[in-house]
């Protein structure tokens, strides 16, 4: 690891704004929000105190809110306008911005134990999730990694963040594709989500619209490919930025507990669900708030990654001693 001086060290790690107590629990990312009470409706101020420590820990954690999903999906419309998951189970008609995972001997988990900011196939992916945990919880297992992103970026080197920058990644819903079967049915309705939602293109490194922080914005879970690159070329490069989610330092492991809330900023953090505890019962409920454009940094000094043809210098043999007939 480089021996930078992480300027998140510095930051205090209690807080206390509009009557609420904010712990931080990692360096790079997570805190313990208490004093709220997420049964009722919050007061503005201390509304506004929620939002700015969102964006400031990327994650946020709150215990004992033994909420019903009525209460769940209020809060979350404090945030701004839910969104229905195109192809997560949700609750129909009623209801069809709550998720609920219920994961159990015959419904073993799909899709969340790889790294992955959510919904990144859309042209404006989500700005944030909230999740609940029920009562319904494995005894041991079951925890959820999360990664700061923008402690990702931070810590490529400079040759690395000046590489990437400007650049674009093609993000889709190939994960999805297994859901669907080889009937004539099946491949008509993948045919119309595939025209739903089209393969997206991301900038690689985006800026936050709140903190402004630089943040690393590819994922293995959806993005495929650098757009403008040899496919070799984009495939080694997409290896060393999503092996950024796995460097511990960017990481935080979350415990759930009954009852225990997660709101992650999706704009800053990727997260990964731990698959480890099957066949035991997790259920989980989850709101996701709409996004806003990806906004990304523009490229780097383009004169210095220009090739340039080389000009031998008179005198010089271009030809290393070898002479053409
Ligand atoms: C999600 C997700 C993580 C978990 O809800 O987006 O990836 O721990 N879930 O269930
Ligand atoms: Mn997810």
């Amino acid at each position: 690891m480089n021996p930078r001086v992480n300027p998140s060290v510095a930051r205090p790690v209690v807080s206390q704004r509009a009557g609420i107590t904010i712990r931080r629990t990692g360096v790079n990312l997570g805190a313990e929000i208490s004093g709220v009470d997420l049964r009722h409706p919050l007061p503005d101020a201390q509304f506004a105190a929620i939002e700015a420590a969102l964006v400031e820990n990327e994650l946020i954690i709150f215990r004992d809110q033994d909420i019903t999903s009525e209460a769940l999906m209020a809060f979350g419309r404090r945030f701004g306008e839910l969104t229905v998951h195109p192809f997560a189970p949700n609750e129909g008609k009623n209801a069809p911005e709550l998720i609920k995972f219920r994961n159990d001997e015959t419904t073993p988990p799909f899709g969340t134990d790889v790294w992955h900011s959510d919904e990144t196939f859309r042209a404006e992916p989500p700005m944030a999730t909230i999740l609940r945990a029920t009562d319904e919880l494995p005894a041991v297992g079951g925890d959820t990694m999360f990664a700061s992103m923008s402690a990702a970026y931070d810590g490529l080197s400079d040759r690395m963040q000046q590489y990437i920058s400007g650049l674009h990644a093609i993000h889709d819903m190939k994960p999805f594709r297994p859901l669907f079967g080889q009937s004539l049915e099946d491949r008509k309705k993948l045919q119309q989500f595939e025209l739903m939602y089209p393969p997206q293109l991301h900038p690689v490194v985006r800026i936050h619209p709140v903190s402004g922080r630089k943040v690393l914005f590819v994922n293995p879970q959806f993005t495929l490919a650098i757009d403008g690159m040899e496919e070799r070329e984009s495939r080694a490069l997409l290896d060393t930025l999503f092996h950024q989610a796995l460097i511990p330092e960017y990481q935080f492991r979350h415990r759930w507990e009954p009852h225990t809330i997660a709101m992650w900023d999706n704009r800053s953090t990727q997260h990964y669900a731990v698959h480890d505890y099957y066949p035991q019962r997790r259920y989980m409920e989850r709101v996701t708030i709409k996004g806003g454009p990806v906004t990304g940094v523009p490229r780097a000094d383009p004169a210095s990654v220009r090739r340039a043809k080389y000009v031998a210098p008179e005198g010089v043999d271009t030809h290393g001693g070898h002479k053409p007939h």
